[in-house]
């Protein structure tokens, strides 16, 4: 999927315990924020204290800082394009069990 393999892939996969520079995206939608056992997350992220759905990823991809201020997310920028974070969330989304 073109648009997650150029903003994201670097730093994540959709495998399951598959964890690189960033985490596992796996079922994403439905997970808490900084929950993976064996990831080594910011304290920002750890207790962040809210569960993914599609409305707080769309607001993260646009502006990390935003949704979770002092996330080590980083060297991302965020996506401005509203369609291209649409294309990115359906695409974590069905990539769900996988
Ligand atoms: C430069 C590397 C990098 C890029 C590019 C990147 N991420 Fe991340 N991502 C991270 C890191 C590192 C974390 C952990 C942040 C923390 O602990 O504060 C993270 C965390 C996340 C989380 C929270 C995961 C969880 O378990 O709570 C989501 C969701 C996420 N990224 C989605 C994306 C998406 C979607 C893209 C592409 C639009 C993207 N990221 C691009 C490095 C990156």
């Amino acid at each position: 999927m073109l648009a997650f393999n150029n903003a994201c892939r670097t730093c994540h996969t959709l495998k399951e315990g598959d964890n690189r520079l960033g985490p596992s995206l796996q079922a994403i939608i439905g997970r808490k924020a900084g929950s993976l056992p064996d990831f080594a997350y910011s304290s920002a992220m750890k207790d962040a204290g809210f569960v993914w759905d599609r409305d707080k990823l769309d607001r993260f991809i646009a502006d990390p800082g935003a949704v979770v201020p002092g996330n080590r997310m980083k060297p991302f920028g965020g996506i401005a394009a509203p369609d291209v974070r649409a294309r990115i969330i359906a695409y974590l989304e069905s990539a769900a069990g996988r």
